[in-house]
């Protein structure tokens, strides 16, 4: 982990830390040679992965973001469907579930409340269920059939970034894991996928370069009351975590939502008064992305012409989305599936910079805690 004292703030120092977290996460739970994941701390046959009718990912805050990820992952890797839900909303939706299904519980804390009663009546249902936690022998972990640990390190910033992308790494492993048990995944593309989740750790590195474009883009849009994030597919709750984010350091009104949804409302507010942050990063080996991505494109074209302001994240060696957008950060290469790592890691640098720049507190926002253990 990172020395304190390079860092003024715990927020900044855990965001430096996700490269190692990362690595900490995946790297002995893989194998490149054997084309391998690893995860015997699942304690679920795969007799029993194999038969999975559905999976329900339940979660809280920032946790259900990576959820909400995690479930374009196992969608894509394993073909199972993938249901996810917010934990202080799941007792009400009476969920229809039972035996044959597997209830993932994500919390770094392990003590949430919400997640504590979901597990609890997933369990009663007949549902096995599996925690994702960053906390050894917390209660969540302790009551689930399985756990999957992430090894971020101790996170004392309210507002979670290393715990974030560390439960996506996470869910990665846990997607490709299912896939081969399932036998979806086929050695060479599990090779593929397993080289570039070692190769993450550096391309983190390489967006944190980054943090002075975001210290300057804080400095010219800290005034500024209101934001909207937006994203397409498995970058959407990255969207929406960057919203987050940024409501929860630096007291700004901000909303995630799909970039596609824009012209069914939000669009009437933007102009100059309303910033959008898009991502617009390209998998140029993935058709989907690539059609993702032009859809982005012209999406960014309607908002300059409304005279809104764009603060856009591309892919390395993009030069259409710069010619439009105000400011572009740049994203290192990387598969569709994994880009959402990259992407959080210059939303929280924003955050981060807005809330410092505003004067805050930032690693003690009012009104919140770290674990949320009352409902
Ligand atoms: C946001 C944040 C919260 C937590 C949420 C769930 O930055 O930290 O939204 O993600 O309270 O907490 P855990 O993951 O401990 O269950």
């Amino acid at each position: 982990m990172a020395s304190t004292a390079e860092f003024a703030h715990h927020m900044i120092k855990e965001i430096f830390e996700q490269p190692q977290a990362l690595r900490d996460t995946t790297a002995s739970r893989v194998s490149l040679e054997e084309a391998v994941v690893r995860l015997p701390e699942v304690r679920i046959s795969p007799q029993e992965l194999r038969s999975l009718r559905r999976i329900n990912i339940v979660a809280s805050g920032t946790s259900r973001h990576a959820g909400m990820a995690g479930q374009y992952m196992i969608l894509e890797l394993a073909g199972v469907q993938v249901d996810v839900d917010y934990a202080s909303e799941f007792e009400y939706s009476n969920p229809l579930i039972g035996p044959g299904e597997l209830t993932i519980l994500i919390t770094q804390s392990g003590e949430t409340a919400d997640t504590t009663g979901a597990q609890r009546e997933a369990k009663l249902k007949g549902s096995r269920t599996v925690a994702i936690s960053n906390v050894v022998d917390s209660t969540i972990a302790r009551e689930a059939d399985g756990v999957i640990y992430t090894h971020a390190g101790p996170e004392i910033s309210i507002a979670s970034t290393k715990a974030f992308s560390a439960q996506m790494a996470a869910l990665f492993l846990f997607a490709l894991y299912l896939g081969q048990v399932r036998n979806k995944v086929p050695k060479a593309l599990g090779q593929y996928y397993i080289r570039e989740l070692l190769g993450l750790a550096d391309k983190i590195k390489a967006v944190l370069r980054c943090a002075s474009q975001c210290e300057k883009l804080a400095d010219k849009y800290h005034r500024f009351d209101d934001f909207l994030f937006l994203g397409r597919a498995i970058h959407y709750p990255i969207a929406m975590d960057g919203a987050l984010k940024l409501k929860e350091v630096s007291y700004v009104h901000a909303e995630g939502y799909p970039t596609g949804e824009t012209k069914h409302g939000p669009n009437a507010l933007i102009d100059e008064h309303l910033p959008v942050v898009i991502i617009a990063t390209c998998d140029r080996n993935d058709p989907g992305s690539v059609v993702r991505y032009e859809k982005n494109v012209s999406n960014i074209r309607g908002f300059k012409k409304q005279s809104g302001q764009v603060i856009a994240l591309a892919s390395e060696g993009d030069t259409e989305v710069s010619s439009l957008a105000d400011h572009t950060i740049y994203i290192p290469q990387a598969p569709e599936l994994l880009l959402p790592i990259l992407e959080i890691v210059p939303l929280q640098l924003f955050a981060y910079y807005m809330a410092v720049r505003r004067g805050l507190d930032v690693d003690r926002p009012r009104n919140l805690v770290k674990s949320v253990t009352l409902e």
